[in-house]
This record gives structure tokens, sequence and C-alpha cells, in this order.
């Protein structure tokens, strides 16, 4: 009896909280009907699809978001936000960062992210929205949770815009990581919208600039066997968005080993995701440790510094055994005029 007793007293206990629950959206969520704004992203002209999240479609007040969040100090106790690594002004990058583990690496810039497919020197991120979750960790952030919480809950901005963004009403019912994982949604949206294709290159493309000499000197270097460029640096991205050994080393160590690192494949050591050459101009150091101070040393390293190794790739190796290009002064110049081409001054974010 008193077993019944007890069942029966739970039974409706439950049903009050049943109850309870199914009025909540009526009682604290008068907007309920509130949806956000899709977001249009205008993908240029031939560029591919860009690569979309189910779990996170682009609207207009996750991008709104995203943005302010990249810019914000707030997320971390040590006064950084993403925008002091990734500049604007340098198109997104920095000279250099000296990871926890000591490895220079130089950062990669923030632009045409929406077409790629992998993340980071070596491919180790797949997924752009949950990418920079990492970021709120010691080495980076080192978010204190509770100020966080704190500092976002008592701002009107930030209290609006997650749930014009989300639907949240109160970040506290959300647990850390998922917190994080909002915010880390909020600037994969943003870091979607910045596209480059604007450059001096893409008006001569169109018909609507015309190269000088030697910038056409340059790009007849790039898109023929000369120098062979294009077929890593294809464009319209100016990757293939493929991992290739083009030749910096001949032994290994450290973070030179690059993809290696990733998947313990031997067939992959020394091999790196191709860098976007768009805005390269902006973007010195380059090469995944940031070894060479100009394009004019890039150009230098492909004409006469190529290093032999195993995986060294296959259109790097048509030139062996001396993998001299032996362009003269005038054809590196000229590259590095092409190469200069493809700075877009006019990026909206
Ligand atoms: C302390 C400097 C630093 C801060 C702060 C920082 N990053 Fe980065 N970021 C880097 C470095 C270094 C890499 C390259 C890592 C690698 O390749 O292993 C990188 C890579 C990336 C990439 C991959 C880009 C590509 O083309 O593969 C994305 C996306 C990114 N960061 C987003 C962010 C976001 C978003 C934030 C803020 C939440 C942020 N970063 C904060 C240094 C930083
Ligand atoms: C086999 C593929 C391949 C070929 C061919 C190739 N590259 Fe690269 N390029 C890469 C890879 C991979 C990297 C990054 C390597 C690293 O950091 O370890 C790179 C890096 C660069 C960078 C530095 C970009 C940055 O942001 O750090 C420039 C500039 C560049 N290449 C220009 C050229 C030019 C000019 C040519 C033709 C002379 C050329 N590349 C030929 C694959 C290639």
């Amino acid at each position: 009896m008193y077993f019944m007793l007890n069942k029966m007293l739970t039974i409706a206990v439950l049903m009050l909280l049943f109850v309870a629950a199914c009025n909540k959206p009526e009682q604290t969520t008068p907007t309920q009907d509130y949806k956000p704004t899709p977001y249009n992203l205008q993908v240029p002209n031939g560029f591919p699809l860009y690569i979309k999240n189910p779990d996170n479609p682009l609207t207009e007040e996750g991008v709104a978001l995203g943005k302010r969040l990249y810019n914000e100090p707030m997320l971390s106790s040590n006064g950084r936000s993403c925008a002091s690594c990734h500049i604007k002004e340098k198109s997104f990058s920095l000279p250099i960062h000296v990871g926890a583990n000591g490895y220079r690496i130089s950062v990669p810039p923030h632009i045409n992210l929406a077409f790629k497919r992998h993340f980071n020197w070596t491919g180790s991120e797949k997924i752009l929205d949950t990418l920079c979750m990492a970021d709120f960790g010691p080495e980076f952030f080192n978010t204190d949770s509770a100020e966080l919480y704190r500092n976002l809950s008592n701002n009107a901005y930030y209290r609006d815009a997650f749930y014009k963004a989300f639907l949240m009403d109160n970040i506290y019912n959300y647990r850390f990581v998922d917190l994080q994982r909002k915010i880390a949604h909020a600037i994969s949206q943003y870091m979607r919208t910045i596209i480059s294709s604007n450059a001096k290159y893409d008006k001569v493309m169109k018909g609507e600039e015309t190269f000088t000499a030697q910038e056409q000197e340059g790009y007849n270097i790039f898109f023929s066997e000369v120098g062979d460029c294009f077929h890593c640096h294809q464009p319209p991205l100016f990757s293939d968005t493929e991992f290739h050994n083009n030749g910096l080393n001949s032994t290994f160590s450290g973070f030179d080993y690059g993809r290696f690192l990733v998947n313990n494949n031997v067939n992959d050591i020394g091999k790196f995701a191709t860098p976007t050459l768009r805005n390269s101009s902006l973007t010195a150091p380059y090469m995944h440790d940031g070894r060479f101070a100009t394009l004019e040393e890039v150009v230098e390293f492909y004409n006469s510094g190529v290093q032999a190794s195993a995986t060294i790739d296959p259109i790097i190796n048509k030139k062996a055994p001396t993998y001299k290009l032996n362009l003269t002064t005038q054809q590196k110049q000229a590259l590095v005029a092409f190469l200069k081409t493809l700075t877009d001054n006019s990026i909206t974010y």
C-alpha cells in the first residue's frame, strides 16, 4: 500500500512537471515565432560551391554576432581575441606564432575559408564550425569560464545577440562546452563570409583591367611548365586544397614532418596543405614555419633551393636531378610582380 501511494505520488509529480514543461515556452519566450534571417552568401563566379554545415546554417544574426566575437577580448583571460593573431590588415594572419610545443608556425590567413576542406597547415582539423574551440585552452585564450559567463550575460548586446542568432535566452542554461560551441558556430559563420575575389588578377580575368608587361610575363611563368606553379596553386583559390611536399627539407624533425604528424603515414612526411596565394603580399613570412621573409626569397627557393627527399612532389621532381628552374633575374621579378596582382584591397568583412 505504501509503495502504491508512493508510486501514485511520483506519477502525479511527473505529470505536474510535464504540464509545467509544456507551458514553459509560452511563458518564457513570447517571441516564439521569431527565426533568424538566412544569410545569402554571394559566391563569386567561377568559385566552387561553398562548404555548408547543416548544423550551423548561415544567418544574418549569426554572422553579425560572430564578427563581434571574433574581435572580443572578453573571450580570453589574457586580453586576446581571434583578431590578435588574425590581423585584418594582414589578411587575417600574423607574422609568427610560437606554439606550446615550441613549433614556429606561420598564422594562415582567413580568406575563402568557406571553400576549404581541411584546416591548419597539416589538415589537423576538418570542421570549421568547431575548430576554434581549442582556442579557449591555456595556449591561446586561457579562458576563465565563470568570468566569461558573467561578462556575456551582463552585456546587453550579447544577451540580445545570442538570442537573435541561436534563440539562447539564458546562457547559464548551457554547459561551458555548449556555450563554446555556440561561440565557435557564430565565429565560423562570420569567417565563411570573408571572401577575397577582387584582386587585380580577377579584374584582368574579367577584362576590366590589364596586366603590365612584367605582370603578364610572371603570369606566363606561373601558368606554364617554366614555373609550373599552377598545378598546386590552382585558381580561383590559388590552392588545390591538397597536401604536397614542395621540397623545403631533405631531412625532417618537429613540425617539418607535416601531415605525417596527423596520420602517421610515412608517405606524408613533409607534406603540407597548399596555402592560398591570394593576398600573400600581406602575409609574410612564408611557409609553415615562416622561414622566408619575402616573396623574392620564396621565388628564389623554387628557382634554386629545392631539397630532394623520398616524398617530394612529382611536379617538383620533374626538375630532378638539379631541381633548378633556371629563371633569369627578370623572370624572377616578373613572377613576384604577378604574385602581387593577387592582392585584394577591397575585402568586405
Ligand atoms: C595566439 C595566436 C592565435 C589566436 C589567438 C587565434 N589563432 Fe587561429 N591560428 C593560429 C595559428 C598559429 C594557426 C595555424 C595552426 C596550424 O596550422 O597548426 C591558426 C589557424 C586557424 C585557422 C585555420 C585556418 C586555415 O586556413 O587552415 C582558423 C579557422 C583559425 N585559426 C581561427 C581562429 C579563431 C576563430 C580564433 C579565435 C577564437 C583564433 N583562430 C585565435 C593562431 C591563433
Ligand atoms: C607541388 C606543389 C607545389 C608547387 C608546384 C608549387 N607550390 Fe608553392 N607551395 C606549396 C606548398 C605545399 C606550400 C606550403 C609548404 C610549407 O609551408 O611547408 C607552398 C607555399 C608557397 C608560398 C608561401 C605561401 C604562404 O602563405 O606561406 C608561395 C608564395 C608559393 N608557394 C609560391 C609558389 C610559386 C611561385 C610556385 C612556382 C614557382 C609554386 N609555389 C609551386 C605547393 C606547391
